[in-house]
């Protein structure tokens, strides 16, 4: 693979500043997730998955994101392919260094995290952009009265209505009441009534362009995710190459934009460490808790 003609520190430097704002994305994250844990029927979850689906500024965000998630894959791989090209003979002697013994593995703990990630788009994210089916909530205000069908309820007492346009607000406002009556007879009301949840595809589907705001249940689909085992466990494991590979790349990044010293470079290493054990066990406290304790 051949990269654009920009000079090699340029594109170490490119990888250090991007890497440094996927691990901040990376604690924001974790942070929302462990909103999972709070014994409060999701309630903080939905909320901060709101804000996160529906903030202009978090918006702008995602795209800044993807572009530097697919930066970060295009210039590691391509460094590597060089890396192996310049050196096709391997040295006798192996290295004792602990950084490059590290280093090394770097694009391996990579693939891992690149394997997780399209496994958990399609579990996840890809529901979002309404390429897989997944469950969904809707807010009980937006199922009762979305501006549209108000509008219509106004001028259906008015009487102004046309016959056709007569028999379209009865067949939307059945399915409405349908979704009310399932949500009520099943219990899928939030505690605070806020939100209907735990919605399927089927559910929503008589409703879409009638009520507004049909968004992921990413809560229930979270716990309905890990209640299975087999992708807790390949979730645990994937976490822990995420931290092999979170440990060498923050102490390369401040290599590289030259934020190391003898003096600190402890400091650095065991940070390192703490920060990226703390993200790993982050994570893997929703799989854990969901396996153990629901
Ligand atoms: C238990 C662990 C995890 C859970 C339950 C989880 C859950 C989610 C959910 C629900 C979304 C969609 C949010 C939305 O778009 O509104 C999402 C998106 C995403 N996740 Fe995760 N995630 C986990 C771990 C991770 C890890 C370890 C990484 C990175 C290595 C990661 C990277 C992403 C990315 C890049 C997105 C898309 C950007 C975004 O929507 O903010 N996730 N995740």
């Amino acid at each position: 693979m051949n990269l654009p003609k920009i000079a090699s520190i340029s594109r170490k430097i490119l990888v250090a500043c991007v890497g440094l704002f996927l691990l901040v994305f990376l604690l924001v994250h974790m942070g929302i997730n462990l909103c999972l844990l709070r014994p409060d029927d999701g309630e903080w979850y939905s909320i901060a998955c709101n804000f996160m689906g529906t903030n202009y500024i978090i918006k702008v965000f995602e795209v800044v994101l993807f572009a530097a998630l697919i930066a970060h894959i295009i210039i590691t791989v391509a460094l590597q392919i060089q890396n192996w090209k310049a050196r096709p003979v391997r040295y006798h002697q192996p290295s004792k260094s602990k950084t490059s013994a590290m280093s090394k593995t770097m694009i391996w703990t990579g693939g891992l995290v690149f394997v997780f990630l399209a496994l958990h788009f399609v579990n996840f994210y890809f529901v979002k952009l309404g390429l897989v089916e997944g469950k969904y909530m809707i807010q009980t205000e937006h199922a009762l009265s979305s501006s549209e069908l108000q509008a219509k309820y106004m001028a259906y007492t008015q009487g102004k209505l046309s016959p056709e346009e007569m028999a379209t607000f009865q067949t939307e406002m059945e399915a409405v009441q349908g979704l009310m009556i399932k949500a009520e007879s099943e219990g899928l009301y939030s505690d605070d009534m806020k939100w209907i949840r735990n919605l399927s595809a089927e559910d929503v589907k008589p409703v879409e362009g009638i009520v507004e705001g049909i968004e992921p249940d990413f809560y229930n689909m979270a716990f309905e995710l890990f209640g299975n085992k087999v992708y807790s466990v390949i979730y645990l494991i994937l976490f822990v190459a995420l931290a092999f590979h979170l440990i060498h790349a923050m102490q390369s990044a401040f290599q590289t934009l030259g934020l190391n010293h003898n003096k600190y470079n402890k400091f650095i290493e065991g940070f390192s460490w703490v920060y990226a054990i703390i993200i790993a066990l982050g994570f893997a406290a929703v799989p854990v808790y969901i396996m153990f304790f629901v």
